[in-house]
């Protein structure tokens, strides 16, 4: 195997295991064998038994960060962390500062750093502005902005009379602060910042226009005003997590698109029996988020106009209106970070959804492809893709070519999770697991149908409803997936199942969540480690709980004070196999701010079986499960605890995992409360990053180690 046979956008491990292979002589040992693998020819799949030898070999390399409530990122002795991009930031020369006060212009942040930084990832920038998967010091960091604390933005907050914001600049701000940032990053000895004045930079904003790409493209459901041939759409929204590709591509998510649209009751008597169905099923009715489509008037373009989903002209097809612009969000979008010049894709074939990220799975040359997805609302579906076409390492670097090769072409499907640890893949095709031309509720007319309504097509194959799908991450070492399941208060005790197994009373005091509280993380091994496989075995991972919490019924992978947490959301391998697990979570925040924790995984079966005993007035009920190994202060230890209020979301890593790069999602959100005042900061729940009396902001992070070493572990 040569080295140019991984031409996989995931970054490169050789520096780190290459130094450490040579310096302590270990060439002929497992961990050479495995690694060996790993760079020459993608993830491992075939080495089971050496895998399972090298992650041995991976040790934490902190102590425990204890829990904490303070307004600041707490990290590990012997770590340290820089500011690299705040909300606001510029990211064009000639950009001025930001004032963070609601006074910067709102056109800027077409050339600022957009809010609500989310998933995020790391492609490596070669000598001569060619991608380079091992480049360490200079690299192409695109970033999430899922949304706005708008309040912080403006500098009174939103202004809103009779149900109508009567700012457009207003507006215009949060448009463009919702997106994707694609920065130039760079690094002098440890220390990353931003180039300012890279030819690479990005905003991909709610304006940006797009390309509807694959087997929905064209379909009447995405005919209109903007696009009468149902081609195009203008913006992507609710930016999540992410995915990447082996060809150097990133993708970014649209997860709570459905709430931004405003479909007033009176739009119900325009609608036929089959709109209203779908509306239904994806949330589409209400006064709109943020009620942008309020302002008037309008532009001849339909700035604003375009987020009313109602019938408003008088066309039969809607290319006279927005009635069916919902349907063109909720989708992958892929972007070409190397061509700043290049249209975004949004990829139909992995069907539409609440989309929480696309995560890839082994990249094998003479294999399909298989992207691993969640769909991020209550009793939602676990989804994968797997392409048609099979992997040729000659793709690598093609861009947005290549994603129509292997990302409009391909099978999508929801999982079941059986009983007995077994699972399923169900395709989502017409004709094919009850998705029917007379179906019931639904009676789907072709396969564009299918794949922009897919939570009724899971729904009609039987897929198994899940406790909140958030992250999935897929394991380097053996291509074993992990997802998170965040948490889901309206699990009841009589609607456990062997997936969702628990349902509590949570002990949090004065606010008492009940079903599965605290959430968990659930893992699968495809059969025969083939990715495009229709059967797998499952097992829970860990549960999330407070350590006091009953260990025969809550606490079921024995947390301790070291490594307790709560609603699981980000979820990342490093490529050394570390797995990371970041919280986004309101249930323990009693006792701490939300985290990032490291973990050293097992794999599927390490546990074993168990009965989780759930009761409420109506009686006791034992579900039966199987479950991974309890954590132990080896295996799971707490990395970092962020500022008040704040989620922590998406991870990257520069390519000899020396460099850690973290987003603290909107500390201080919480500013609704009947306390918030804008004009008096010492209301504020937060000021991280500035301190003193300054507006709270998103930001990434980037932490390294005090002694240059890789980030959170050891190959002992
Ligand atoms: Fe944007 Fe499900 O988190
Ligand atoms: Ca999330
Ligand atoms: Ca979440
Ligand atoms: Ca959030």
């Amino acid at each position: 195997m040569s080295d140019t046979e991984n031409q996989s956008g995931n970054p490169d491990f050789s520096s780190i295991l290459d130094a450490r292979l040579s310096r302590r002589s270990l060439l002929k040992g497992s961990l050479a064998a495995a690694a060996a693998s790993y760079i020459g020819g993608g993830l491992l799949l075939s080495a089971a038994g050496d895998a399972k030898a090298a992650m041995r070999q991976l040790k934490l390399a902190f102590s425990a960060v204890p829990k904490s409530l303070a307004d600041a990122v707490q990290l590990p002795p012997g770590y340290s962390y820089s500011l690299l991009l705040a909300t606001g930031d510029p990211i064009a020369a000639g950009v001025a500062d930001y004032a963070n006060d609601g006074s910067d212009e709102a056109g800027s942040f077409a050339r600022r750093a957009g809010d609500h930084h989310d998933g995020m990832h790391f492609f490596g920038l070669g000598s001569g502005d060619q991608r380079d998967p091992r480049a360490t010091s200079r690299g192409l960091l695109c970033i999430n902005h899922e949304a706005v604390t708008a309040a912080f933005l403006h500098p009174k907050g939103q202004t809103i009379a009779d149900g109508r914001r009567i700012s457009d600049q207003e507006v215009l701000k949060e448009m463009l602060a919702h997106g994707v940032s694609v920065v130039e990053v760079e690094r002098s000895g440890r220390q990353w910042r931003v180039r300012r004045d890279s030819r690479f930079n990005r905003r991909i904003t709610s304006f940006t226009d797009m390309e509807l790409s694959g087997p929905a493209a064209r379909s009447r459901l995405l005919v209109t005003r903007y696009s009468q041939t149902g081609t195009r759409t203008r913006g992507t929204l609710a930016n999540c997590a992410n995915g990447h590709t082996p060809w150097g591509t990133y993708l970014t998510c649209e997860e709570n698109w459905a709430g931004y649209f405003r479909r007033l009751p009176d739009d119900d008597a325009r609608r036929s029996p089959r709109e209203l169905v779908a509306f239904r099923r994806y949330g589409v009715g209400g006064k709109g988020k943020e009620l942008w489509a309020t302002v008037q008037p309008d532009t001849a373009d339909n700035r604003y106009g375009r987020w009313d989903a109602g019938v408003r002209g008088t066309s039969a097809d809607g290319s006279d209106d927005y009635r069916n612009a919902a349907n063109t969000y909720g989708w992958v979008v892929e972007i070409d970070p190397f061509n700043p010049e290049s249209t975004p894709r949004k990829r139909t074939a992995l069907g539409r959804f609440a989309h929480e990220g696309a995560w890839p799975g082994p990249v094998v040359a003479g294999e399909p492809l298989v992207w691993y997805m969640g769909c991020d609302s209550r009793g939602e579906y676990i989804y994968k893709y797997v392409s048609s076409a099979r992997w040729d390492p000659a793709d690598a670097g093609k861009g947005m070519a290549a994603g129509d090769k292997y990302l409009d072409d391909g099978k999508l499907y929801a999982a079941r999770f059986n009983a007995d640890g077994s699972g399923d893949w169900l395709e989502l095709k017409l004709g094919m697991n009850g998705i029917m031309r007379d179906g019931s509720p639904y009676a789907f007319t072709d396969q564009a149908d299918v794949l922009i309504h897919a939570r009724l097509a899971a729904d009609a194959a039987g897929a198994t409803k899940m406790d909140r799908p958030e992250w999935g991450a897929v394991n380097p070492r053996n291509g074993e997936v992990y997802m998170t399941l965040t948490h889901n208060q309206n699990r009841g005790p009589e609607q456990v199942d062997a997936a969702n197994p628990r349902s509590y009373t949570d002990a949090r005091a004065g606010k008492q969540g009940k079903g599965n509280v605290n959430g968990h993380i659930i893992r699968w091994a495809e059969q025969d480690g083939r990715v495009a496989a229709t059967r797998f075995r499952w097992d829970v991972f860990l549960f999330a709980a407070r350590e006091s919490a009953d260990r025969e019924r809550v606490n079921l992978s024995a947390l301790t004070a070291e490594n307790d947490f709560s609603s699981p959301d980000g979820l990342w391998f490093s490529q050394s196999g570390l797995l990371w697990i970041e919280t986004d979570d309101s249930a323990y925040t009693d006792t701490s701010n939300c985290m990032l924790l490291a973990a050293i995984p097992g794999q599927v079966g390490d546990g074993g079986k168990r009965d989780v005993p759930n009761s409420d007035a109506g009686g006791e009920r034992r579900v039966s499960t199987q479950v991974g190994a309890e954590a132990t202060a080896s295996t799971l230890r707490r990395f970092l605890v962020g500022p008040v209020d704040c989620e922590i979301t998406g991870l990257a890593e520069s390519p000899d995992g020396r460099a850690l790069f973290v987003n603290i999602q909107h500390p201080g959100e919480t500013t609704k409360g009947e306390d918030f005042n804008l004009a008096n900061p010492s209301t504020y729940l937060s000021h991280w990053p500035a301190g003193g009396q300054a507006r709270p902001r998103s930001a990434t992070i980037v932490i390294t180690r005090d002694d240059g070493g890789m980030i959170g572990a050891d190959f002992a």
